[in-house]
């Protein structure tokens, strides 16, 4: 019985730093001192990377919570299914330029398996201890995986997303973000790329499909947008690294500080002036009315301690009477101790 208490007891006290390593909590990050929350950048994002080669376009599909998991609707994107419990995950499409479909996949950046299993195992890091020219959070995440080989044979490298949250004033950092928890809008995108009409409007500009610069490709980078992707790819032998780069105003050192100085810190001192002012009022009220009734007091009598109070001014200039003498005492010595 004293084992078994015992060993539940160990395990509540293990349990939350346990969780706090397994997963990101966006609210609640410190580091070196200094309190973020990231919280606003929460809900579903969504951008993507293209690239042209030849006749061929990759495109990939980044949709992400870094506060939340994504949801099994959220996790579907133009038919390719990830898994709900993720925070990050990875559609690609190869395609021709006709639309022929050449390889399609999904795949977890970031994020637990369905069950639980795994860790997110954040990272974090101020940009000012990286490089002493910038300010914000650097943030790793981990729990992915990415499929590598030829198609059939592919195997799993871990996979993982570092975000700097560069802090910038004037940004939220959601300017050209749009949340897309419906999954509805994408499916009806899909369908207009079935159907093929904008290829034939890609055609139309030039014949040489292989020079670049001549025919806008849209590879996904919107200068605008606060979140930028930067790269993805192999970091080293065993794993890949998606890389983003996040301007935001949250992930400045004193964003949190201000913010609690104007509400917290300050709200309690003028709470504290004004229940002092209450009190000291109340007490001189009843003590007037006290020394009233009781003793039928009038006048400087009413109030209570009301010899003292009056005595205030006398007594203040007794004490600047001695405040000066000891001051001039200290220039003539002599003088003072003759005295
Ligand atoms: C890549 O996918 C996005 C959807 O995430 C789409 O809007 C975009 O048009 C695609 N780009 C290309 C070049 O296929």
């Amino acid at each position: 019985m004293r084992i078994h208490s015992f060993s539940v007891l160990s395990t509540a006290s293990i349990l939350p730093s346990l969780a706090s390593a397994i997963t990101f909590d966006c609210a609640n990050i410190r580091q070196d001192g200094y309190k973020y929350s990231l919280k606003e950048l929460g809900g579903v994002h969504e951008i993507f990377h293209a690239e042209k080669d030849g006749d061929l376009i990759s495109n990939t599909t980044y949709i992400m919570n870094i506060c939340n998991v994504l949801g099994k609707k959220a996790a579907s994107f133009e038919g390719l299914q990830c898994e709900g419990s993720r925070n990050i995950c990875g559609f690609y499409r190869k395609k021709y330029d006709d639309g022929e479909v050449d390889d399609a996949y999904s795949f977890p950046i970031v994020g637990l398996e369905p069950m639980g299993h795994g860790a997110i195992d954040p990272v974090i890091k101020r940009l000012k201890k990286l490089d002493s020219e910038r300010e914000g959070l650097q943030v790793e995440l981990k729990g992915g995986w990415y499929p590598v080989g030829e198609k059939g044979k592919r195997k799993h490298k871990d996979a993982s997303a570092v975000i700097e949250f560069e802090c910038d004033h004037d940004k939220t950092g959601l300017e050209g973000l749009v949340e897309t928890s419906e999954p509805t809008l994408r499916v009806r995108e899909e369908d207009k790329g079935d159907g093929g009409d904008e290829k034939d409007g890609e055609g139309d500009g030039e014949s040489g499909g292989d020079d670049e610069g001549k025919e806008p490709f849209d590879d996904g980078s919107r200068p605008e947008r606060s979140l930028q992707f930067k790269s993805f790819g192999k970091a080293d032998d065993e794993s890949y690294v998606l890389r983003l780069n996040w301007k935001t105003r949250y992930a400045c050192d004193d964003y949190a500080l201000s913010r609690e100085n104007s509400s917290g810190h300050w709200g309690f001192f003028t709470w504290l002036i004004i229940i002092f002012f209450l009190c000291a009022a109340a007490y001189l009220i009843f003590g007037s009315w006290l020394n009233y009734n009781r003793y039928g007091a009038r006048g400087w009598d009413l109030l209570p301690h009301g010899d003292t109070i009056r005595d205030v001014p006398y007594l203040f200039q007794d004490w600047l009477k001695r405040v000066l003498n000891t001051l001039q005492g200290t220039g003539s010595r002599g003088g003072y101790s003759a005295v």
